[in-house]
């Protein structure tokens, strides 16, 4: 598997101290309060696990997974629900937790929909910005880097669902995504 990276853009240590940055920044922000988290399946599930080891404040889990149509590689903005939370979240203080935003489509898609049931706040917590290629403007409260447009797998963000199990965030060779049928 290690052999398919062509070249690692956010190494494993620099996740790590990231995260514990984040997890300090959130801890302090919501002091006194206890915000649920919610996971954006499956992507957003190694930095989640990571983020709330890191925060020092009470705080729950929930999960939603959403399936967007699009043509693979570029999401469309219609989006349907394949599991939605187990909990309301009216009058809670909610943290999105994503991968990755790319178009923005799908985290404002997230954001309306969590918007319309009432949370006392709504706040997003991103690995990933990929701000080279929005197509809509979204506000993100908590950022872990800004990366280049450029296909990205590792800690949780997959290539036809493999490379999840990455401990960075890297670029494959072009040949292994050639040679797996993909783009
Ligand atoms: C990724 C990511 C976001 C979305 C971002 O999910 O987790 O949900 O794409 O793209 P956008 O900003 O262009 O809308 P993906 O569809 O790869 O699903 P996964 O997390 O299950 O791998």
């Amino acid at each position: 598997m290690l052999d398919d990276v062509q070249e690692v853009l956010v190494s494993e240590q620099h996740i790590a101290r990231r995260v514990q940055a984040l997890g300090q920044q959130i801890s302090a922000d919501y002091r006194g309060r206890e915000p649920v988290l919610i996971g954006i399946l499956k992507g957003a599930v190694l930095f989640l696990s990571d983020l709330l080891r890191a925060l020092t404040i009470h705080a729950s889990v929930d999960f939603m997974a959403i399936s967007s149509y699009g043509t693979g590689t570029q999401s469309s903005g219609v989006v349907r629900i394949l599991k939605d939370l187990d909990h309301p979240i009216a009058g809670r203080d909610v943290l999105i937790v994503e991968d990755i935003v790319d178009t923005g489509l799908t985290i404002r898609y997230l954001l309306d929909n969590l918007r319309s049931r009432r949370p006392a706040s709504l706040r997003v917590c991103v690995l990933l910005d990929k701000r080279e290629r929005r197509q809509i403007p979204v506000e993100l409260d908590y950022v872990g880097f800004e990366i280049p447009d450029r296909f990205v797998v590792g800690y949780g963000l997959d290539y036809a669902e493999r490379y999840r199990n990455l401990p960075f965030i890297g670029v494959l060779r072009p040949e292994v995504i050639r040679d797996q049928g993909g783009r």
